[in-house]
C-alpha cells in the first residue's frame, strides 16, 4: 500500500481521514463531527514566538487520558539518557566500530535500540544521544511515545513503517524520520531484519538551518519533506503503551489501541526525508569548505551557530577544486562528531569505515584522512571526479558525547583503528619543496 503525504517544512497542515471529521473554522466545537474527542498536542510553550510555536490539534476516538493507565516501570538496559557518566573505564580517543549485528531472538525496534553515546542533559533538555538500533520484529499492539526529545531515524539496511498517531510514514535506507517529542509510534520492519542509527534531541527540535548568502534555494529544500495524512484504526484489543520519560521507562495497559486519531491540523507533526532531494554546494575553485555546508537539519542552542545538534549528509558530488588537498582537513573541533555510513565509501577513510559503522570523534581530539587516504589525496591528478553512491551522515553536537557501556565493551569496536594513522611521513626536510616522495 501507498501511504500519502503532504510536502513542506513546518507548515500548518490540515488532514482527515473521513469526510467533515475536521471542524472548521474552530479548534474545539461543543460536539465534534463523528463523536470525536478534540485534544491539542503542545511542542512548544502556549506563549513561544509565533516562528517557533508548534502545536497541533487531534481529533480522535478516545482522548489520550484513556491511552494511558497506571504505570509500572519497564526495563530497556541498553537504552541510556544523558547524563549517563563514569559508565565505563576506557579511556579517552578517536573511535570506531564495526556494525552491530542483528540478533537472532525476536527484537522489535524498542528493545533494539542500543545507545552509543549521550550528551549534554535530557532533564535540561538540551544535547543527545546517538543509538544504533537493529530489530526483526514488529511491535504489533506495543506502542511507544519519547518524552525526553525527538527521534532522527536515519535507516542503514531494510525498511521500516512508522505507524503514528498522526499517520504513516515509510522510509527506507536513503531516507530519514522525524518523530515528534511525544507523538504515539509503532515500528513495523517492511522486508526483513533492520539496522540504522536514531539522533534522540532532547533540545530545541530540528529545523532547516539558514542558508545566508546562498540565498533562498539549494540544500535541503522545505517542499521535499513529507508529513503524512490522517490515519486512524479502530481496534478494541489489549495493547501497550511505553513511555521513556526522564531516562526512564514505563509500561501500561490499554484496552485499544492508541492510534485513533481521525483527523487533525496544526505544525506538530512527524515527517519524511529524502536525502537524495538535498541539493549540495561546495567548492568550485579550490578549498575544502566546513562539512556545515552539508548541513539538513540543525537543532538550535540559543547561541547563534552553535548548535545543538546539526545533521550533516556527505552525499554524492563533484570535486572540481583546483591545487587543492579535496578530502577532508585535518581537524580539532569543539564540537564532538558521531559519524555513520548508510552506503559506499567515505572520501577521508577508503576502508575500515563500512556501511552500518561508526566513527566518534569527540571533543577536542584530532582527527582527518587515514595515511593511505593522504598519500592518494596529495599526488591525486586533480581532474574533475564524481564521489558517487555513497551516503554518510554526521550527528554533531556542542556538547562532548560520553561513551556507554555497550559502546566501550563491544566486541565490534576497532581497536586499531588509532593505527590508521600511523605511516603518516615527515614531509618537512627544510626545503620550500619538501619531501613528497
Ligand atoms: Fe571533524
Amino acid at each position: 500500500m501507498a501511504y500519502s503525504y503532504m510536502p513542506g517544512f513546518g507548515n500548518d497542515f490540515e488532514t482527515e481521514s473521513l469526510p467533515g471529521a475536521l471542524p472548521q473554522g474552530r479548534n474545539s466545537p461543543q460536539r465534534p463531527a463523528y463523536g470525536l474527542y478534540a485534544e491539542q498536542l503542545s511542542g512548544s510553550p502556549f506563549t513561544a514566538p509565533r516562528g517557533a510555536n508548534e502545536r497541533s490539534w487531534l481529533y480522535r476516538i478516545r482522548p489520550s487520558v484513556k491511552h494511558t493507565g497506571r504505570f509500572r516501570p519497564a526495563d530497556f538496559p541498553l537504552w541510556k539518557t544523558a547524563p549517563n557518566l563514569n559508565d565505563h573505564e576506557m579511556a579517552i580517543g578517536q573511535y570506531r566500530w564495526n556494525p552491530a549485528s542483528v540478533p537472532q531472538e525476536p527484537t522489535d525496534f524498542l528493545s533494539g535500540i542500543r545507545t552509543m553515546t549521550t550528551a549534554g542533559d535530557a532533564l535540561g533538555q538540551s544535547g543527545m544521544a546517538a543509538h544504533v538500533y537493529v530489530a526483526n520484529t514488529d511491535m504489533v499492539d506495543d506502542h511507544f511515545f519519547n518524552a525526553d526529545g525527538e527521534l532522527l531515524v536515519v535507516p542503514q539496511v531494510g525498511g521500516l513503517r512508522f505507524i503514528t498517531e498522526m499517520g504513516v510514514i515509510e522510509i527506507k535506507p536513503g531516507e530519514i524520520c522525524v518523530l515528534p517529542r511525544g507523538v504515539i509510534f509503532k515500528v513495523v520492519p517492511i522486508d526483513g531484519p533492520v539496522r540504522g542509527y536514531v539522533c534522540e534531541n532532547y533540545g530545541a527540535k530540528f529545523t532547516l538551518p539558514n542558508r545566508g548568502p546562498i540565498g533562498a534555494n539549494c540544500l535541503a529544500n522545505q517542499r521535499d519533506f513529507k508529513t503524512p495524512v490522517a490515519w486512524f484504526e479502530e481496534k478494541e484489543k489489549p495493547c501497550r503503551l511505553v513511555v521513556k520519560w526522564c531516562g526512564r521507562f514505563y509500561v501500561t495497559q490499554i484496552d485499544h489501541s492508541p492510534l485513533d486519531v481521525v483527523a487533525w491540523h496544526g505544525n506538530y507533526a512527524p515527517y519524511k526525508y529524502d536525502l537524495a532531494s538535498f541539493s549540495p554546494v561546495g567548492a568550485i575553485l579550490f578549498d575544502h569548505p566546513d562539512p556545515s555546508i552539508y548541513s539538513v537539519l540543525t537543532s538550535p542552542s540559543g547561541e547563534e551557530g552553535t548548535a545543538n545538534i546539526d545533521f550533516v549528509i556527505f552525499p554524492p558530488r563533484w570535486l572540481v577544486a583546483e591545487d587543492t588537498f579535496r578530502p577532508p582537513w585535518y581537524h580539532r573541533n569543539i564540537m564532538s562528531e558521531f559519524m555513520g555510513l548508510v552506503h559506499g565509501q567515505y572520501d577521508a577513510k577508503a576502508e575500515g569505515f563500512v556501511p552500518g559503522g561508526i566513527s566518534l570523534h569527540n571533543m577536542m581530539l584530532a582527527h582527518g584522512p587515514d595515511s593511505s587516504g593522504y598519500e592518494k589525496a596529495s599526488h591525486a591528478e586533480l581532474t574533475p571526479v564524481k564521489l558517487d553512491h555513497t551516503l554518510a551522515f554526521m550527528f554533531e553536537t556542542r556538547f562532548p558525547q560520553m561513551l556507554t557501556r555497550y559502546a566501550a565493551e563491544s566486541p565490534n569496536l576497532q581497536r586499531d583503528y588509532i593505527d590508521c594513522w600511523r605511516d603518516l611521513k615527515k614531509r618537512f626536510n627544510g626545503t620550500p619543496e619538501g619531501d613528497w616522495s
